[in-house]
């Protein structure tokens, strides 16, 4: 059944390769870092389409537009066309196209499709995570023995103190950072062992929802950066890691919301 969902998000990969004049139709959305072209718009119609033709019964719930027809629906799509859409205007070629199916309020089944490399991640719920078919497991190390990825929710600027505090903690203590401009990769590099732990102090749900449940589903520990259940229906914060480095992340980014100046800044 699920294959239905890989075969939609790599023919909307098709669409992203083929994206060209690319700068023309850059335009800002919340800010002048919040960025946005008309391919984010045609991918997620796309997608729209033919996830809805192949589940006519489902919602969908994607970033272009805020577009959020859920109510009464037991299960819907949560979907970001392009995650990473700084980075496809520079032609960094280092973007994807999430689609995660959440039913009945759980997380069922998530696709991350990088389509400059060809990677697909996948994940049902308690049936395993997997690249391009083959299984992924985490890494089981301490933050000591870990290399951390993060954003800088830069949308956010109030969350700006957290994030900086919190890298301040980790740098001294894990192998090195990675920062790549896609909070949905990011997660997946985590779950497929090529970085260990991952960190953001404010997201939505189409940066997280597909990616979570692959490192979930890859032997990871997912939660907001309070330890609390992420939160689907709402902006917030995310880490992720195995249970071993995730529990001293939480630990770190508890101490720091505590401090007088942090109220609120980790949401
Ligand atoms: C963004 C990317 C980035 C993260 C931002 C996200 P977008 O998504 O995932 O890495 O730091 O918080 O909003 O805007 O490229 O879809
Ligand atoms: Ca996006």
């Amino acid at each position: 059944m699920y294959q239905k969902i890989d075969e939609i998000v790599r023919r909307a990969g098709e669409l992203v390769r083929s994206a060209h004049n690319i700068e023309d139709s850059v335009q800002e959305k919340t800010s002048h870092c919040d960025l946005v072209t008309k391919y984010d718009s045609m991918v997620q119609e796309q997608l729209s389409k033919e996830l809805l033709e192949a589940f006519p019964e489902a919602g969908f719930y994607g970033e272009e537009g805020d577009i959020c027809n859920i109510e009464g629906k037991s299960a819907y799509f949560i979907v970001d066309p392009i995650d990473g859409t700084t980075n496809f205007i520079r032609h960094a070629r280092h973007s994807c196209i999430s689609v995660g199916f959440m039913k009945n309020g759980a997380m069922e089944y998530g696709a991350v499709y990088q389509p400059y490399t060809d990677e697909l991640f996948t994940a049902q719920r308690g049936k395993g995570a997997f690249l391009n078919g083959k299984p992924i497991h985490m890494r089981r190390v301490p933050l000591s023995e870990s290399i951390a990825m993060f954003g800088s929710a830069i949308y956010y600027r109030e969350t700006i103190p957290a994030t900086t505090r919190i890298m301040a903690q980790l740098l001294p203590i894990v192998l090195d950072f990675r920062r790549s401009g896609s909070a949905a990769l990011d997660i997946c590099y985590v779950a497929a062992g090529r970085a260990d732990v991952f960190f953001e102090a404010c997201l939505r749900p189409w940066d997280y929802a597909a990616a979570t449940l692959i490192a979930q589903e890859a032997g990871g520990v997912i939660s907001a950066l309070d330890g609390t259940p992420l939160r689907y229906y709402d902006r917030c914060s995310v880490a992720v890691g195995c249970p071993e480095n995730h529990a001293e992340l939480i630990q770190i980014a508890l101490k720091i919301a505590g401090e007088p100046n942090m109220k609120g800044r980790i949401r």
